[in-house]
Formats: structure tokens, sequence, C-alpha cells
């Protein structure tokens, strides 16, 4: 009996020391430590007054200008959060990588790549020049043309077939039942004839089969989810975790297209400013005209910020700033490495 329970206490304390040693890979900080890293950025942004929120959407400018909020997650599931992190706000383009996810599910990430193309644009996220340049290809999903189209690829025989599944995705990589902003959704969808030209434009250019303006209804609504800074830290945590929820476990994508996601959010995930962003963070982002930014450190954590004024590229100003703040402080550059310590053996053969 003594002997089964030192057999039992060995395999807890083997199972423990497991536990921190995957803590320790997928972050190297101490939870007092990230904690310090969120609350430093929020107090060091708070009374930021740069930007204004998003106004061509007429619900979003009524948004709570102050709301302020920060999470983190970690690959192991541990949640750290400061500021507001209760109001919510609608998810806008950031929803553009979680549909361009399931479009990558249902036909594989060359998909993607040969209808839209992977490539900046260089122009703003509702450019119509950029589908005239090459007749809608040589874009990326992260732009509106290249997302009502990832929109349009998503399979099913009815509206709501579709909607449900994108709706269900973005669910399970948040890990709670998300629902949409009615009025959001109702006041965009009466102002969004631009959205629908480039969707006529991309219906003409072949790039969208069938239904253009349905397409484009579904992108509304789908930029019309309502998300906490919680809500998007958990999303880009489960990318961070090669497509795996941390805290659900629910495995929510192929882990083999998780690295075709996170490298078109590099290449657009901030529009025009992506390459100023990747080359401050390195972090593959996407960012929100709701006021929302995630970002992933691959292999250790997600990070978000939610705060609605916005730049004139229309990205956070102050989540630009306090996910690169926090970011830092957690060594979360997938390109910053430290050179290795020491020299190889030769390896020349005669
Ligand atoms: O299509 C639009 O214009 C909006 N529903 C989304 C644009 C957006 O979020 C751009 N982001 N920075």
């Amino acid at each position: 009996m003594k002997c089964r329970m030192a057999s039992i206490r060995a395999a807890v304390a083997m199972a423990a020391l497991m536990v921190v040693g995957l803590a320790s890979i997928a972050s190297a900080q101490t939870a007092a430590e990230i904690d310090a890293a969120i609350k430093a950025a929020h107090a060091k942004f708070v009374s930021l007054q740069e930007g204004k929120n998003a106004d061509y959407i007429p619900a979003l400018a009524k948004v709570d200008s102050k709301i302020f909020g920060i999470a983190v997650v970690t690959v192991v599931g541990r949640v750290y959060t400061t500021g507001d992190i209760t109001s919510e706000v609608s998810i806008q383009s950031i929803s553009k990588v979680f549909t361009m996810a399931r479009v990558m599910e249902e036909e594989g990430p060359d998909a993607i790549a040969n209808n839209m193309g992977v490539d900046a644009t260089g122009q703003a996220f509702n450019s119509i020049v950029a589908v005239e340049q090459y007749k809608g290809s040589e874009m990326n999903a992260m732009v509106n043309p290249g997302a009502i189209t990832s929109t349009s690829m998503v399979s099913g025989a009815t509206r709501e077939e579709i909607w449900n599944k994108i709706l269900a995705t973005h669910s399970d990589f948040a890990g709670r039942t998300l629902t949409v902003n009615q009025e959001v959704f109702k006041s965009e969808a009466e102002t969004n004839q631009r959205n629908q030209a480039i969707a006529m434009l991309m219906y003409a250019y072949g790039h969208i089969k069938a239904e253009p303006l349905r397409a484009c209804d579904i992108y509304t609504e789908q930029c019309a989810i309502s998300v906490n800074a919680k809500d998007l830290a958990m999303m880009a945590a489960t990318l961070a975790n090669g497509g795996k929820n941390p805290v659900t476990g629910k495995q929510c994508m192929n882990v083999a297209n998780v690295p075709k996601v996170l490298a078109v959010m590099a290449t657009a995930g901030l529009y025009d400013d992506s390459g100023k962003w990747l080359f401050t963070t390195g972090l593959p982002a996407k960012s929100g005209v709701g006021g929302g930014i995630l970002a992933v450190s691959p292999g250790k954590f997600g990070v978000a910020v939610i705060s609605p004024p916005l730049d004139a590229a229309g990205n956070s100003v102050k989540a630009q700033k306090a996910i690169a703040e926090v970011s830092n402080a957690l060594g979360g550059n997938p390109y910053a490495v430290k050179p290795a310590a020491a020299k190889a053996a030769p390896t020349t053969k005669k």
C-alpha cells in the first residue's frame, strides 16, 4: 500500500513538473511578470488622446471611445486581463482572419492564394483601385475585396447554413458562443454601398462565383460579431497554439493551415501599415475599425487590446502601442533571437 502511494505521489510530482515545464516553454515569464506588463501598458497609454472612432459606419461613432481593455492568453491557457474587459466592440475586419481560416479548412490554403492572392496591396482596406489594378488578383483576404470573396467561398446550401458555419468558427476560436451586435449590423448594411460595389467587381472578374450581394451581406454580419478583449486574446492564443483553443482544448482548424493564416496576417493584417507594424513588433496581427487588434506570438501567447479611436490607416492607436509594449516586455517577437551559445562540432564531410 505504502509503495503504491509513493508511486502515485511520484507520478503526480512528475505530472506537475511537466506542467511547469510546458508553462515555461509557453512563456518565459511568471504570472506576476505578465500581469505587471499588461498593467504597465494600460497605465502608460490610458490617457492618450490620439485618434478618432470610425464614423463611416454610423453606429461605430457612438461607441464609448474610452473603452480600453488589454488581455493576454498563453498557449497553456493562462488568462491575464486589465482595464475594461467586459465592454464589447464589433469585431469588424478581425473576422476576415477566421473566415479565411474556415475557407482553408474546406478548400485548402491554395484556394485563397490562387483566388484573391496573398500579397500586400499597398492600398486602403476598401480600395477599388486595388481591385482594378490586377482584376481582383494580387491582393489578399485581409482587405475588403479579398475578405468578401472569402465569405463567398464558405460552402452551404442556404444563407443560414453558411452564416452558422462562420459564427461557429468564430465562437470556437473564442471558446464561447458569440453573438451579433444587431445595431452595428443594421447600420453597416444600410451604408455599405461601397462594399456592394466591390463585391460586384469581384464577381465581374470571376473571383466570386455567385450571389455577390449575399456574400457582402454575410460579410457585413460577420463584421458585427461582438467581442471583448479577452475573446480576441483567446482567438489569438488559439492561433498561437497551432489552432487548438488552449482553454476548451478544441482543435479549431488544421494545424498545417495555421502558418498560412499567420503569413497573410503578417503581410496585410494592418493594411498599408503592416510593414511598419511587423518592423516594430514582428507579430502577425489583425485590426478592425471597431477598435480591436489581436496579435499572435507563435508558440507563446495571444494578446489583444480594444480601444475605439483609430489612426488614418484605420488601426486603433492605443491598441497598437499597448500590444507593442506588452509584447516587448514578454519577448514576443519571433524574429528576436539570441545567437547560439556554443558552436557545433564541424560537420564537413570528407
Ligand atoms: O467593411 C468594412 O468597411 C468594415 N466592416 C470593416 C473594415 C475594417 O475593420 C478595417 N479595419 N481596420
